[in-house]
């Protein structure tokens, strides 16, 4: 089918190539001229698995194009992916300008039946006024459907997850949309989920939220653990046997961050309170998360006494590993305080260097572990890259000052680390 993807953020770029991936023909389209430019050079703007390799090869195959003009991607699709972002307000709430924006320009350069599917992340009874923004910016009166299709990718793994989804869910108001979708994604093989679209756009907030109070929970039991001398890594082990809980999700920390988590949080809060209903819930999923983060710092205050002068090599900067996104990293807020204490910062990260410089100053940024390790009083770990769990650790004992390691993260077991003659702190445990 020839499809249009308007938006070329981790949604979009990975939407618009995994669809011509499996054989359609996909216009990408954002107003951003810079990026659009090195996109048709081959070039992505972040660090995604795969995504680079495939898009190289369906541009070649000239299944995928790029551009900037939204009139061209509507005049030549026969539907239209919505994928801009919508990013959070002082408020909580989400903007959604971008959404009408495009909504609005879509339906001016409309000629015949589109179908308009929403895939950014919106609060519920958005589809009704992006169909509402359409029937008012039409030249003349057209059909059209419009739908939502959230997306569950993670960061990371965003291409294995564009391809092997445990459900894709359709929100939709006609058949002939339901149709046009099934057929879309009928490739991948997966359950479809077909609802209304309210009920499609609240599964997309109430997921996100559920895995953060998922999250937020483990963190809370991880408090109670370390009270009383228990294991929270074996607590979560002997919950997540239990098919209704599961083992996923359920590693204690320092706590979720990235671009979704807590927006999406903030912005169901929002959009329940404006429908009437206090979900005081996720009050606490927030606030533990937040505290998780000050725990933590306690931690390393405990064990290193006296801040000033010190200095704090730190392992992992994304919010999560095999990505270079910084957005919302718990690490930000960390570093912040501990610069804010007198200590210097000397810092790591496989991927997420050239976005930390960005928004974490006078920090020294290192190579590898080691350099990081040299002279340090102690190793910070809070991100589990594979590269950090494989660290040569009687190497990092002989270069730190003193051998002391703060894990936010768990990746090392506590009496292996003992063993070895390391002061070892983790969470929960
Ligand atoms: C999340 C969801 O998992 C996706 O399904 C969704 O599509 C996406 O948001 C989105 O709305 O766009 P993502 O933010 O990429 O994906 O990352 P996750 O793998 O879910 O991790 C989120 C945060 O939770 C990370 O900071 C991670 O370190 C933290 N986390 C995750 C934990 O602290 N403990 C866990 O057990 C799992």
């Amino acid at each position: 089918m020839k499809l249009a993807v308007i938006g070329t953020g981790y949604v979009g770029l990975t939407t618009g190539v995994c669809l011509a991936e499996i054989g359609h023909t996909v216009i990408c389209v954002d107003n951003d001229i810079q990026k659009i430019s090195s996109l048709k050079k081959n070039k992505i703007p972040i660090y995604e698995p795969d995504l680079e390799e495939l898009l190289k090869k369906n541009v070649k195959n000239k299944h995928l194009s790029f551009s900037t003009s939204i009139k061209e991607a509507v005049k030549k699709s026969e539907v239209i992916f919505i994928c801009v972002g919508t990013p959070p307000r002082e408020d909580g709430s989400a903007d959604l300008s971008y959404i009408e924006t495009v909504a609005s320009e879509i339906a001016r350069d409309m000629d015949g039946y589109r179908l308009i599917v929403d895939k950014s992340t919106v609060p519920v009874e958005t589809g009704e006024k992006v169909e509402m923004t359409i029937k008012r910016n039409l030249k003349k009166n057209l059909p059209f459907d419009v739908a939502s299709n959230p997306e569950f990718l993670r960061e990371g793994s965003a291409v294995y997850d564009t391809f092997n989804p445990d459900r894709v869910v359709i929100g939709v108001s006609s058949k002939k949309a339901e149709n046009i979708l099934r057929e879309i994604y009928k490739p991948l093989n997966s359950k479809i989920v077909v609802t209304d679209i309210k009920s499609a756009e609240i599964i997309k907030h109430a997921s996100n939220s559920f895995l953060a109070t998922k999250i937020s929970f483990i963190n809370a039991v991880s408090n109670i653990c370390e009270r009383c001398g228990a294991d929270v890594e074996k607590v979560a082990e002997g919950m997540g046997f239990d098919k209704r809980i599961g083992k996923t999700f359920l590693n204690a920390g320092i706590g979720f961050g990235g671009f979704c988590f807590p927006k999406d949080l903030e912005a169901f809060l929002w959009i329940s309170q404006k429908l009437g209903y206090q979900f005081d819930l996720l009050k606490n999923v927030k606030e533990i998360n937040e505290n998780q983060k000050k725990n933590f710092i306690k931690k390393i205050e405990d064990t290193l006494w006296v801040m000033k002068g010190k200095t704090i090599g730190i392992l992992g900067l994304a919010f999560k590993p095999n990505t270079d996104d910084m957005r919302f990293a718990p690490s930000i807020d960390i570093i912040n305080k501990l610069q804010a204490e007198g200590a210097k910062i000397k810092a790591y990260d496989p991927k997420a260097v050239e976005k930390a410089k960005e928004i974490l100053k006078n920090i020294i940024y290192c190579k590898n572990p080691y350099e990081v390790a040299k002279n340090s009083d102690c190793l910070v770990i809070l991100t589990e890259w594979d590269e950090i769990r494989k660290i040569d650790l009687r190497k990092i004992k002989k270069l730190l000052k003193h051998p002391i390691i703060i894990d936010g993260r768990n990746i090392f077991e506590p009496t292996e680390m003992e063993k070895l003659g390391f002061i070892y702190k983790s969470m929960g445990r």
